[in-house]
C-alpha cells in the first residue's frame, strides 16, 4: 500500500518545507487526496480512518512561495476533471500568462499556486499518454521544477521530470520509488538513480523508462547511497540539531579521509585532480554561498589569505549577479553549499560560468545541481544534515576549506614542517570538539539564565568574527530571538549605543593574536552594565572574571580557533530555544534547502 510510505517519506522530508502536505493514492474508484494545513502529524491524523488500499501515489510537503499556506494551496494539484494530479518543487515562473491561457481555455483553478498551471497544462495536451502530454507540457514552462504526475487513466505508471530542482529515481525490490531528497526514500532502497535536467521518467512497480524532452530514450546509471536509514533518524537525541552537533568529531574525520597526507604534510583533493593545473595559476578567488555556507566562506576568506597569496572575496551568492564582476585570467569562483540546491548558489554558478571562470564546489550532497554544475569540486562526505539549522556541515565545510588552503599554500611558500604541523593540529581537533561535547550541561545550565532577554549581540575579532555571525544565525534561526553580530572592533562605531542590563553579549574571545583588543570590548560593555557570555581558552581566568558566565574551549592554534568556539555558541542557541519550547529542527518559516531565489 502507497500510503503509510508516502507518508513516512514526508515525515523524513518534513525538514525541507513544512507547512501544508498532502498526498494522493490511485484507488480502484480513481485518485483520493488528501491535504492538510500545518505539520505531517496534522496529515497524519485526517488519513487516521482511511482505507486506502492503492500501491501508487505522490505526496508533497510546501513551503509557501505563491499563495499563503492555505488548504486550496497544498500539492497535490489537480486537473479540472480531478484524474490528473501534480507534485510540484521549484517556481513556474511564466504561471501569470499560463493561467490566463488556460483560464481562456475554460480551466477552472482552484488555487492561488503557481505549481497549479502545470495540472492544467498537462490536461491540455493528454491524450491518453501521460508520459507524452508532460513531454509537451514542459517546453512551455520558465522556470525550475522538480514533479510528479498520477493518472486514475494509468494507474500503474507516475511520470517524474526535473529541471533546476533534484528528483532522484530509487529502485527497491518489486518497488519504484521518485524522491528530491534520498532521505525520503532510504528506508526502502540505497539504489537510486540521478535524473538529469530535463529528463522525464515513468516509473513502473518494477522498472523505469527515461526520456528526453524529445522522446528519445536514455540511460542513467545507478548509485548506492554511502549513508544508511541511521543517519536519518534521531539515534536517541532529542533532535535532529543536537545529533548533528554530536556528529560533529566525525564530520571533521570524514571531511579529512584520504585527504590530509600527515607524512608529507599536504592534502589530496581528488576531486580536483585534472584541474590542478588551472588552480595553481588562480589569482583571486570568489566564493559564492548563502547563510551558513556564507559564513564559512568568510572564515574561508581569513584562512586562504592568512597561508596564501591569492586574494579572495566573499559573496552572498543572491547579491552576485549584482556586482560588475571583472572576470580578469586567474578568476576562480567556488560555491559553497551543503544542500547543493540554493537557487541563487546555482545561478551564481552558472554566471561564472558563462563569464568563463573556473567553477568549484565544495557540496554535501552527492550528485546534487551544483554539485554537478561545477567543473570539479570536493564533497564534504558529512552524511545527511536534517536540522534545518546547518552544524556538522559548517564544520565539515571549515575542515575543506582548511584542507584546500593546506592543498595552496604548499604549491606556495608553504614548508613541509609547517604542513606537517598544520595537518597535526587539524587531526587534534575531533578530540578538542569532544571534549566541548562534554560540558553541554554546563551550556545548558548557562542557557537557563538567558531565555528572558530578547536581544543578543554577537562579537568576535579576525578567525573568530565568521564564529560570531554563525552563533547570532543560529539563535535566531531556532530561538526566534533577535541576534545581531558584529566585529568586536566595530562595536564602538554603533552597537554599543544598546549596551545595557537587557542586552546580553557573547563575546568570542580565545587567547589569539587579537585577545587583548577584544577584552578591552568586554570591560567596555562590562562597564555599562550589560550582561557577558565569554567564549574563551581554558584556564583563562581573566576572561572568567570579566564574564558573568564563561565557556571554555581546549587552546588550539589560533587559525583553527573557530572549529572549537563555533561549537558552544550552537550549544547555546540549541539550550536556549528549548527551554523557549521551539521547534528546533523546523523553525518557523524556514527551509533547509531554498530553491527559491
Ligand atoms: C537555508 C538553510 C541554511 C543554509 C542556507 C544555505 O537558509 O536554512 O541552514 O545555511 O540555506 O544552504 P546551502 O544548502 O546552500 O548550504
Amino acid at each position: 500500500m502507497a500510503a503509510p510510505i508516502l507518508l513516512e517519506g514526508l515525515k523524513r522530508l518534513e525538514y525541507r518545507g513544512y507547512d501544508s502536505a498532502g498526498l494522493a493514492v490511485i484507488e480502484k474508484s480513481g485518485v483520493v487526496c488528501q491535504r492538510s494545513v500545518g505539520k505531517i502529524g496534522a496529515l497524519e491524523s485526517e488519513l487516521a480512518g482511511a482505507d486506502w488500499q492503492g500501491t501508487s501515489g505522490l505526496a508533497h510537503t510546501r513551503w509557501a512561495t505563491h499563495g499563503s499556506p492555505t488548504l486550496e494551496n497544498a500539492h497535490p494539484h489537480c486537473d479540472c476533471k480531478k484524474t490528473i494530479f501534480v507534485v510540484h518543487n521549484g517556481i513556474v515562473e511564466n504561471h501569470q500568462s499560463l493561467r490566463e491561457q488556460l483560464m481562456s481555455r475554460g480551466h477552472r483553478f482552484r488555487s492561488e499556486t503557481d505549481s497549479e498551471t502545470l495540472a492544467h497544462l498537462i490536461e491540455e495536451h493528454y491524450q491518453g499518454d501521460l508520459e507524452k502530454a508532460v513531454a509537451q507540457s514542459l517546453p512551455l514552462v520558465e522556470g525550475a521544477y522538480g514533479i510528479g504526475v498520477l493518472s486514475s487513466d494509468h494507474p500503474d505508471q507516475i511520470v517524474v521530470a526535473r529541471r533546476g530542482s533534484p528528483l532522484i529515481l530509487g529502485a527497491g525490490d518489486g518497488e519504484f520509488f521518485a524522491a528530491s531528497d534520498a532521505s525520503a526514500l532510504i528506508s526502502h532502497t540505497r539504489k537510486v538513480i540521478d535524473l538529469q535536467e530535463d529528463d522525464i521518467a515513468v516509473i513502473y512497480s518494477d522498472h523505469h523508462e527515461i526520456n528526453n524532452l524529445k522522446s528519445q530514450s536514455i540511460l542513467r546509471p545507478s548509485r548506492t547511497l554511502a549513508w544508511d536509514v541511521k543517519a536519518a533518524e534521531k539515534q536517541g537525541h532529542d533532535h535532529f540539531m543536537l545529533k548533528e552537533i554530536y556528529e560533529q568529531p566525525e564530520a571533521v574525520c570524514n571531511a579529512m579521509r584520504g585527504r590530509a597526507v600527515g607524512s608529507e604534510g599536504i592534502a589530496k583533493l581528488g576531486g580536483l585532480s585534472g584541474i590542478e593545473d588551472e588552480i595553481l595559476k588562480m589569482k583571486r578567488l570568489c566564493i559564492v554561498s548563502c547563510g551558513t555556507s556564507y559564513y564559512a566562506g568568510l572564515l574561508g576568506r581569513y584562512i586562504i589569505e592568512a597561508c596564501t597569496d591569492i586574494g579572495v572575496e566573499v559573496d552572498l551568492a543572491s547579491e552576485f549577479r549584482y556586482r560588475k564582476l571583472n572576470f580578469t585570467e586567474g578568476t576562480v569562483v567556488l560555491a559553497i553549499s551543503q544542500s547543493g540546491e540554493t537557487a541563487d548558489t546555482f545561478a551564481a554558478i552558472q554566471e561564472a560560468r558563462r563569464r568563463g571562470s573556473l567553477a568549484l564546489g565544495l557540496v554535501n550532497v552527492v550528485e546534487s545541481s551544483i554539485a554537478r554544475e561545477t567543473d570539479a569540486g570536493i564533497y564534504n562526505h558529512a552524511g545527511p544534515e536534517i536540522a534545518v539549522a546547518s552544524t556538522k556541515s559548517f564544520i565539515s565545510q571549515l575542515t575543506i576549506l582548511y584542507l584546500f588552503t593546506l592543498f595552496l599554500a604548499r604549491r606556495q611558500n608553504m614548508s613541509m614542517a609547517e604542513g606537517q604541523s598544520f595537518i597535526r593540529e587539524l587531526e587534534s581537533i575531533p578530540e578538542k570538539i569532544e571534549r566541548i561535547l562534554e560540558r553541554a550541561s554546563e551550556i545548558e545550565q548557562i542557557a537557563s539564565h538567558y531565555t528572558g532577554y530578547k536581544n543578543f549581540l554577537f562579537l568576535g575579532r579576525k578567525f573568530n568574527y565568521p564564529v560570531a555571525l554563525e552563533g547570532a544565525l543560529k539563535l535566531k534561526e531556532i530561538s526566534y530571538l533577535h541576534a545581531e553580530a558584529y566585529a568586536a572592533g566595530e562595536m564602538k562605531h554603533g552597537p554599543i549605543a544598546l549596551i545595557d542590563s537587557n542586552l546580553p553579549s557573547v563575546c568570542v574571545a580565545p587567547q589569539d593574536s587579537t585577545y587583548e583588543k577584544t577584552l578591552s570590548n568586554i570591560e567596555e560593555i562590562r562597564s555599562r552594565g550589560g550582561p557577558l557570555i565569554g567564549v574563551g581558552t581554558e584556564g583563562d581566568e581573566t576572561l572568567r572574571k570579566l564574564c558573568n558566565h564563561m565557556i571554555e574551549v581546549p587552546a588550539t592554534q589560533e587559525i583553527f580557533a573557530p572549529l572549537l568556539t563555533v561549537v558552544p555558541l550552537q550549544l547555546l542557541s540549541y539550550y536556549i530555544a528549548k527551554e523557549l519550547g521551539c521547534e528546533i529542527d523546523q523553525p518557523r518559516n524556514l527551509a533547509k534547502s531554498v530553491t527559491v531565489e
